[in-house]
């Protein structure tokens, strides 16, 4: 029963995403360096998921998944740079991501922190440019409005915050819950609640589907730590131990590996129940679910 539709969709949707951020790219009128480290850390190759969740959730709401590219290319670019500057050696001094050298160390810090600021602003500007036969104008200032909310000081940039601050630590698991549900869970939840914006879904789909994303994004985030403890540096393309050796508060350190388990199949559940008597087409996110609970990478 698992795992049947969601790797087709998947393949069409990434290509699709990976050839609007070539050309989105490819059209800045901008110094060749810049554009270069931004195509640099886009096209590394990541999973995509937010997209993915994007388009996914416009298919749930029985509308077409197209057209989501441009903010699901805004999203990417957000999180492509929410990356680069996660990496740079203020903050947690990274050498690897998606297995290739991190952006400092192939353009310098003063590049990569430039690189951040332009997929940054770059986003917003996409949302404002999606054709009209995609939104009108109403649901793209939504959009815009939900992704800086999510991005930004009230959300991941706040749990970034919380991130920094922590080290050192030993925050409580409430505190820890903050900071996930921040640094990566707002951008998670933005990648839903867009995908119902643009297909007009109910405000009860909307409610019952930030639910879902919640819970989505705390599975995610532990996943994130237990894989930092116990992934293949190879498979997950990034340095293992990064966070023992910034001594940061992960689920596995407060509640072991086997409790950090146990918390994210609790969230995994949470986050199916949600999905539950929602009237709309499930089958695509329970599965993006199930991977997310089980990734290696
Ligand atoms: C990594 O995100 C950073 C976190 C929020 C844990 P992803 O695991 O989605 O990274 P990519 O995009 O696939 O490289
Ligand atoms: C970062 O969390 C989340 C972001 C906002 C980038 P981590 O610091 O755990 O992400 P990785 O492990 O470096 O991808
Ligand atoms: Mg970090
Ligand atoms: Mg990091
Ligand atoms: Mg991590």
């Amino acid at each position: 029963m698992q795992n049947e539709a969601f790797p087709s969709f998947a393949i069409h949707y990434k290509k699709l995403l990976e050839t609007k951020l070539t050309q989105f790219i490819h059209d800045l009128n901008a110094p060749a360096v810049m554009k270069e480290a931004m195509d640099y850390s886009l096209q590394a190759g990541g999973k995509r998921i937010r997209p993915l969740l994007m388009f996914a959730t416009i298919a749930a709401c029985n509308k077409d998944p197209n057209i989501g590219v441009y903010p699901a290319a805004a999203l990417e670019m957000v999180h492509t740079y929410s990356l680069i500057h996660d990496d740079l050696p203020s903050m947690d001094n990274d050498d690897l991501r998606r297995g290739k050298p991190t952006n400092h160390k192939v353009f310098g810090e003063a590049f990569a922190v430039l690189a951040g600021d332009a997929l940054l602003t770059y986003s917003f500007q996409l949302i404002a440019d999606m054709p009209h036969e995609h939104a009108d104008e109403k649901t793209k200032l939504e959009l815009i409005r939900q992704l800086a909310k999510s991005a930004g000081a009230e959300g991941m940039v706040g749990g970034q915050t919380a991130d920094i601050q922590g080290e050192g630590k030993q925050l409580t698991i409430q505190e820890l819950e903050y900071t996930h549900i921040h640094k990566t869970g707002k951008l998670l939840q933005f990648s839903v609640l867009a995908g119902a914006i643009l297909a007009n879904a109910s405000e009860e789909q909307k409610e019952k589907l930030t639910k879902f994303a919640h819970h989505l994004g705390l599975a995610f985030q532990i996943r994130d730590d237990i894989l930092d403890v116990e992934g293949n540096e190879a498979t997950i393309g990034k340095p293992l131990g990064s966070d023992s050796d910034k001594n940061k508060s992960t689920y596995p350190l407060l509640l072991s590996l086997d409790g950090a388990k146990q918390a994210l199949a609790k969230h995994r559940d949470e986050a199916c129940k949600a999905l539950q008597n929602t009237g709309l087409n499930t089958v695509l996110l329970e599965e993006i679910t199930n991977l997310i609970a089980t990734r290696d990478h």
